[in-house]
């Protein structure tokens, strides 16, 4: 009797299906079993992912496995990530295939395409209010020639990310331009209402993202008669994820991206997903059975792609979005560590680190299952001061006004400031007020040297080299947003672009300086340095394997108030992290070091033995180091 001679397509189908069915149907029954159409939705979902699998590239289908078999892959230390807009980064998607060395020569391994499916004509949000999310930007290039890419980064063991935005469409979106003809079915898949009385009852608990320019979170249309939930800008329509026919549609998308080569998908917006009368509508809990739902469907259908989950909310709130209770391992992969980065910015202000130690340390878990961080400094968004009320208070601060002050520091009108930045979305009724700026400026690069303070230019770029040095050691995916790198400055031309200049986010989101990056390798100019040492911390973090995702993160407080320090627990041994957030030397004794489980003495960052000196170490002004 002849042997079969490999295990057939179709039983591989059905070995996920068994294996990731109980994270999958559970959820849709809950959210969806109640409607008359739940069998037949059931039934077309599960034909959708049946026909992805089949269609899906061989050379996808091989990575498939190996990421089934190494898990972990996306946690290990040899990944860093770069986040780009194509045009700014490199004109066209061809094109990005010759920044390649520059990525790879930095140490890259992921990529982030900031928004890249084809947006609404004029102002898109920066991309985020897409019209088709199965055509790619066409001054970007063609679908084809996203394939070409993803081919060839996969080639060059580099994974892609791109944006899925699953809250809102744009309103030009077919779906939308049905819904306002009168189509029933497409006015069911947005949140559309026909009087303003339900609109004005959820408008009493919910917040407003965009107060400026954006302010309520419904809009009036007149000439077809409905109030539209548009949470965001009015150009963006809510998707009503109650309907399960959303819920089909998107896995689609989702499983079409999937099949032209996406590696991460990054879901937008994740925390609006689902509306609940009398609350501000963030996180509830339907948001991650929808999640998870979204998640097992990969894992079914294209198991090599991994969810990226952008939800940019106090600490509490945003672990579940890396899986909580009964969704722990099964949602996102990876969250921005929102946290993280705002107490990177607070510390740096107050040069004081114990708030950031109270967080990080009462919030966090020492380790997370199936998923891990994606930590940064800087975005193309604003920074909101995401710090409760509650964790100001157990350090004997004012919530509002500790917020207040960092606002001051960083739009840089605080006295003795070294930052330069913008504010984003004044709310007066809140008080609340977000900042824009670049990291460098932020850090204090653009003042120094327009005053050509050379110390002070000094002390920014130790600032920026902390930063990097912290997020690669933390646990994460670190992500480098484009032109940090270069400690590239605000770019202020924003204002002169009409449909920019209403949003002081594009001060942050600068053309890439090609020029600069050419003189990266002489001189000692800022950029160059910042460059070199970025690259540095990047080979050294691949050098240690200890700061894999998957090893616990525990945070220590140190009695030195200016340093903010971690270690992470290996089983081959412990990396004390410690960061000085001052300008100012600090000293440590050799005794607490020792006692933290440090036995060498060796810096793993600078690659050198520590120098004790009559029993203390000393960290220089914006010290950092990963002791073994
Ligand atoms: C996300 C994006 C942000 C955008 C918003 C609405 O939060 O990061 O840039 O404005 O979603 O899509
Ligand atoms: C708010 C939202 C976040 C969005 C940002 C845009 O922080 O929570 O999702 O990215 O606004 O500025």
């Amino acid at each position: 009797m002849a042997r079969t001679p490999s295990v057939a397509d179709d039983d591989i189908f059905d070995l996920r299906l068994a294996r990731s069915a109980p994270d999958l149907w559970p959820m849709l029954e809950a959210l969806y079993g109640h409607r008359a159409e739940y069998g037949a939705f059931r039934e077309a979902l599960l034909k959708a992912m049946r026909k992805a699998w089949k269609d899906r590239a061989p050379d996808l289908k091989r990575l498939d496995l190996k990421r089934d078999l190494e898990p972990d892959w996306f946690q290990r230390s040899d990944m860093a990530g770069y986040v780009f807009y194509i045009d700014r980064f490199a004109g066209t998607l061809s094109k990005v295939l010759e920044k390649l060395d520059y990525l790879e020569e930095l140490g890259i391994t992921y990529v982030h395409f900031m928004p890249c499916l084809k947006p609404r004509p004029g102002d898109s949000d920066g991309g985020y209010s897409v019209m088709d999310y199965r055509a790619i930007n066409p001054a970007y290039g063609t679908m084809t020639e996203f394939e070409a890419v993803t081919e060839e980064l996969r080639k060059r063991g580099i994974s892609v990310c791109i944006d899925l935005v699953l809250n809102h469409t744009a309103k030009e979106h077919v779906w939308a331009k049905k819904a306002v003809k009168g189509d029933a079915k497409y006015q069911d898949y947005y949140l559309m209402f026909d009087t303003p009385d339900l609109p004005k009852r959820y408008e009493e608990t919910l917040v407003e993202v965009f107060p400026d320019n954006a302010p309520g979170n419904f809009t009036h249309y007149p000439d077809f008669g409905k109030w539209v939930w548009t949470t965001f800008n009015e150009h963006q329509w809510d998707l009503n994820w109650a309907n399960p026919q959303v819920f089909l549609e998107i896995a689609e998308i989702m499983l079409f991206l999937a099949n032209r080569g996406v590696d991460v998908l990054r879901l937008d917006a994740v925390a609006f997903m689902w509306k609940r009368m009398g609350t501000r509508c963030q996180s509830e809990p339907e948001v991650h059975m929808l999640l998870q739902a979204l998640r097992a469907v990969c894992r079914i259908a294209c198991p090599a792609v991994l969810h990226l989950e952008e939800a940019i909310v106090a600490p509490a709130e945003m672990l579940p979005y890396l899986g909580r209770g009964k969704h722990d391992g099964k949602e996102g992969n990876l969250a921005y560590h929102n946290s993280l980065m705002v107490q990177f910015w607070s510390a740096l202000a107050t040069r004081d680190t114990r708030l950031m130690t109270h967080v990080m340390g009462t919030h966090f878990p020492d380790r997370l299952t199936n998923a891990t961080y994606a930590t940064y400094i800087r975005c193309h968004d604003d920074i909101g001061w995401a710090v409760t009320d509650e964790d100001a208070a157990v350090l004997h601060l004012s919530g509002p006004a500790h917020r207040a002050f960092l606002s001051d520091f960083y739009d840089g009108t605080f006295p003795g400031s070294f930052a330069r930045g913008a504010l984003f979305q004044e709310n007066p009724a809140t008080g609340d007020k977000r900042i824009s700026g670049s990291f460098a400026s932020l850090a204090g690069l653009e003042r120094a040297l327009a005053e050509g303070d050379a110390a002070g230019v000094d002390l920014a770029v130790q600032r920026i080299l902390m930063g990097h040095a912290m997020i690669a050691a933390f646990g994460g995916i670190p992500l480098i947003y484009m032109g940090d790198e270069l400690a590239l400055l605000n770019d202020y031309s924003y204002r002169d672009v009409p449909e920019h200049a209403h949003d002081s986010r594009w001060l942050h989101r600068p053309r890439m300086d090609w020029a600069l990056a050419e003189g990266r390798h002489e001189g000692d100019g800022p950029s160059a340095r910042v460059w070199r040492g970025v690259r540095h911390v990047l080979a050294r973090r691949r050098a240690v394997p200890a700061l894999h995702g998957g090893v616990p993160v525990r945070i220590v407080a140190c009695d030195a108030p200016q340093v903010f320090a971690f270690r992470r627990e290996a089983p081959t041994g412990v990396v004390l992290c410690l960061f000085n957030f001052s300008e100012s030397w600090v000293h440590l004794p050799e005794a607490w070091v020792r006692a933290q489980g440090v036995g060498a003495m060796h810096d793993a960052l600078s690659d050198a033995p520590v120098e004790v000196h009559h029993g203390n170490i000393a960290l220089p002004p914006y010290a950092r180091a990963w002791l073994i």
